[in-house]
């Protein structure tokens, strides 16, 4: 059985593979699987001793926490139950609970009453979750992760984020717009994913207090114009992620100064939008700082013209998917592929 026993650092593995026959836990509910995680040797006798104890609760139509879970439970599971509240104060009892896992659940509301300081990760994908508490969520106080992936929030002005909050996942929810300093508490946020939803404004001092963000993912949203400096509130970011979205207009100030403070290469994705010029500025700005970015441009409706080539020709560098770019317009060029135009064919 040793070779069982993994050696596992990281708690979100906790409950697919730490598997640990070592010391067995005896109390534990009868419906829920109990094991000992985040194990490590130590001494000359290789002893193995775990730091973690992992309770997961799967898929048992519970609608409240079972009587009987370890005290010093770390790492809690309760997805695919019936618990339509998620109060987390009914998990302050758990002084060392530092992850909680209620997905799949239909839960329609988040409750938070009491300060809870052990929590690190809260994930509570795939339920119903129309709003979240304003002011509660800043009572986690040590949140890093929160993931609200899948469920139907509508708005989230005025709520307040968790001041060490490190990832915000709210991909798939119903989000209309991003208010203007909605994220003035979070300054340590360092990814911020908000993938298909139905945001079609961005206010222009959402981004403002951003100062740690490094990847900013807006895909399959309704976005249609970016206006100037919207992303200039992010001096860390080095990835934006624009995508499937119906960009026709771009301020060429928009990406002025993102991720200045950032060495990393920059990827600034606009595929699948529907662009149809390119002001040369727009590009033009970061001349002198092409090895650090690229722009992605495939599967907009481009208008090739001489202009397009100029600009194709003078950044070139700065595009990263040439090959992939076509023409849709005009009517002589059209699914001619950017990279193969030819000033001789195109502009006489
Ligand atoms: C958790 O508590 C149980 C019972 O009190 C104890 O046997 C076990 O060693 C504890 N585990 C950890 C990792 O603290
Ligand atoms: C938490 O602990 C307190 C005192 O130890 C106890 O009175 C209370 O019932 C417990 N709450 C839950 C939800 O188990
Ligand atoms: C959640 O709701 C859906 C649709 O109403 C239903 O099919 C599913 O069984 C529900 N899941 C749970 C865990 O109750």
């Amino acid at each position: 059985m040793h070779s069982n026993c993994l050696i596992v650092f990281s708690i979100f593995l906790l409950f697919d593979v730490a598997r640990c026959s070592y010391q067995t836990i005896t109390e534990c509910p009868e419906m829920c699987v109990c094991e000992n995680t985040i194990c490590k040797r130590r001494g000359k006798s290789r002893r193995l001793e775990c730091s973690g104890v992992a309770v997961s609760c799967y898929g048992k139509g519970l609608d409240q926490i079972p009587p009987g879970i370890p005290a010093n439970v770390t790492g809690l599971s309760f997805s695919n139950n019936n618990f339509r509240v998620i109060d987390l104060d009914y998990f302050s009892n758990f002084t060392r609970l530092t992850d909680l896992i209620v997905n799949e659940n239909n839960a329609t509301e988040l409750r938070i009453g009491r300060d809870i300081r052990s929590l690190k990760r809260l994930t509570l994908k795939g339920n119903q979750l129309t709003a979240l508490p304003p002011k509660g969520l800043t009572k986690i106080k040590n949140l890093l992760t929160l993931d609200l992936e899948n469920n139907q929030i509508q708005d989230i002005r005025g709520v307040r984020f968790p001041r060490k909050l490190d990832l915000l996942n709210l991909n798939h929810n119903q989000l209309r717009a991003l208010p203007a300093g909605i994220f003035r508490k979070s300054k340590l946020l360092r990814v911020l994913k908000l993938n298909n939803n139905r945001i079609d404004t961005i206010h222009n001092r959402a981004f403002k207090y951003l100062i740690g963000l490094e990847s900013l993912e807006m895909e399959g949203n309704l976005l249609r114009t970016l206006h100037k400096d919207a992303f200039t509130g992010l001096p860390k970011a080095w990835y934006l992620n624009l995508k499937n979205n119906r960009i026709s207009d771009i301020h060429p100030m928009s990406f002025r100064l993102f991720g200045f403070k950032n060495e990393f290469h920059h990827q600034i994705h606009l595929e699948n939008n529907k662009l149809r010029f390119f002001d040369r500025d727009l590009l033009g700005i970061f001349i002198t700082r092409e090895n650090h970015y690229s722009f992605h441009f495939a599967g907009n409706p481009i208008f090739c013209d001489c202009n397009l080539i100029n600009v194709r020709d003078e950044v070139k560098h700065l595009i990263g998917d040439t090959p992939k770019m076509v023409c849709d317009s005009p009517e002589e060029n059209r699914g001619t592929n950017v990279n193969v135009l030819e000033i001789e064919t195109c502009c006489f």
